[in-house]
């Protein structure tokens, strides 16, 4: 984050080039859900971090659209270009989660649980609203990064449209990954919000995306498998070392989470196999 040179204040880096696309995903009859042929558990985990993508990411979309007419004129497009990719994002998900919640109407009950949750956030301020965005976009980055360390291990052995939606996804979050900082520096600039916003956000996701996937462990008769709760807590524990240097360099005054190197194959896999199809 650079600063202002007259008043001090940090001034925002909104990304201009951030848009929104159609990766064109289609999923047939008889897909499987636990599209990953040799580790199950993997789908099963993802699964369950995209069965919570319907209630996240409207909660971001609709936390920086109340507040968009009070940001600055430079931040305002990114800003809506950014809610415009999270609606698109959200929506590809809920595609493939109700042939999740067709096939197993048992898994309801955590929708329910979902959406009373961030019904609760939704009645918390607005610059609440936009921290918790910040934070959500922080525990995003992430994963992208995670991923992108682990592509070949990750969807080597997927069925092409599930590892699709993924990178796509994950791609998107690289590339606006600072736009929903901009909003709460813009909007708040509160750090102890932002904190706050970081520490409920990773707690609400994490905690969802877990009872999500045993859930669906469950209905894969997974759940006593020894190898897959090994792996998930593999993938908990190096997913932890990737988020929490990243939040607690975040949350220090003076960064911008454009200051971070990018991973090097997501962003070229969107170039190369998304944007080059339009
Ligand atoms: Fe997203
Ligand atoms: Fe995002």
């Amino acid at each position: 984050m650079s600063s202002n040179a007259i008043d001090g204040k940090p001034t925002p880096r909104p990304d201009h080039r951030i848009r929104s696309r159609n990766p064109k995903i289609s999923f047939a009859d008889d897909f499987p859900l636990a599209w990953h042929s040799t580790m199950p558990e993997f789908a099963c985990a993802a699964n369950g971090v995209s069965l919570l993508m319907p209630y996240v990411e409207p909660f971001v979309v609709r936390s920086v659209e109340r507040v968009a007419d009070q940001l600055p004129d430079e931040v305002r497009p990114a800003a809506l270009a950014f809610a415009r990719q999270e609606r698109q994002h959200h929506a590809q998900h809920q595609r493939f989660n109700d042939r999740v919640y067709a096939a197993h109407p048992g898994l309801g009950w955590s929708k329910r649980l979902m959406a009373a949750t961030f019904r609760f956030l939704d009645r918390r301020s607005d610059a609440f609203g936009v921290a918790f965005s910040a934070g959500a976009e922080t525990v995003a980055y992430a994963g992208a990064r995670w991923v992108d360390d682990r592509i070949g291990y990750c969807f080597d052995d997927a069925e092409p449209d599930a590892a699709r939606l993924y990178l796509w996804h994950l791609a998107e979050e690289v590339e606006h990954k600072g736009a929903a900082h901009d909003v709460w520096e813009s909007f708040s600039g509160n750090r102890f919000l932002y904190v706050m916003g970081t520490v409920t956000s990773i707690l609400v996701l994490a905690f969802f995306a877990f009872v999500n996937t045993l859930g669906l462990l469950w209905v894969e008769r997974k759940l006593f498998s020894p190898r897959a709760h090994w792996n998930l807590l593999v993938w908990s524990i190096t997913y932890a070392f990737e988020f929490l240097p990243l939040a607690v360099i975040s949350s220090l005054p003076g960064h911008h989470p454009n200051d971070l190197a990018d991973p090097v194959y997501l962003p070229t896999w969107l170039r190369t196999q998304v944007d080059n199809e339009v």
